[in-house]
């Protein structure tokens, strides 16, 4: 079956007591559930990571590689940050879509620049956890017919 990676960063382990009228009361567990969900409807594997850590982050990444079809990223805060990140998406030659649950362009300007945007297929935000089930749907449809 083809395989695919959820990955999450930072502090989106604390999903569900974490500003909960920012990111929703969902917590990780009910994220990933849905992935897997999602995932089984369009015959997709899906692998669900998460770490606070760039580097574990990257080494994910890379790991993807000659594993996984694709990747769907919410970087969390390493997103406006992290240029290598964003090197090791460019790296891997991967389809990436980027999730976000709020919508960052309508919060502090520091959210507004994304350094894994450049480097996606696409980005999803401000939808909560439902942007998960888009970007594998997104991706799903992607794998089937790549448009670039
Ligand atoms: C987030 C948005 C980021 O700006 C923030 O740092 C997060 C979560 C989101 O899912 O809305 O940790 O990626």
């Amino acid at each position: 079956m083809t395989s695919v990676l959820v990955l999450n960063g930072p502090n989106l382990n604390l999903l569900g007591t974490r500003q909960p009228e920012v990111y929703g009361n969902d917590t990780l567990a009910d994220v990933e559930a849905l992935c897997l969900a999602s995932g089984a409807r369009h015959g997709l594997a899906v692998r669900c990571l998460q770490s606070n850590s760039e580097g574990a982050l990257i080494d994910a990444v890379h790991g993807a590689r000659g594993r996984d079809r694709g990747i769907v990223l919410n970087a969390g805060a390493y997103t406006h940050t992290s240029i290598a990140l964003m090197d090791a998406i460019a790296s891997v030659e991967l389809p990436v879509i980027e999730v976000h649950l709020s919508n960052i362009h309508a919060r502090e300007p520091f959210r507004h620049r994304s350094y894994i945007a450049p480097v996606a297929l696409g980005q999803i935000c401000g939808f909560g956890i439902l942007g998960y089930a888009l970007a594998l749907d997104a991706l799903a449809a992607h794998l089937n017919a790549p448009t670039r």
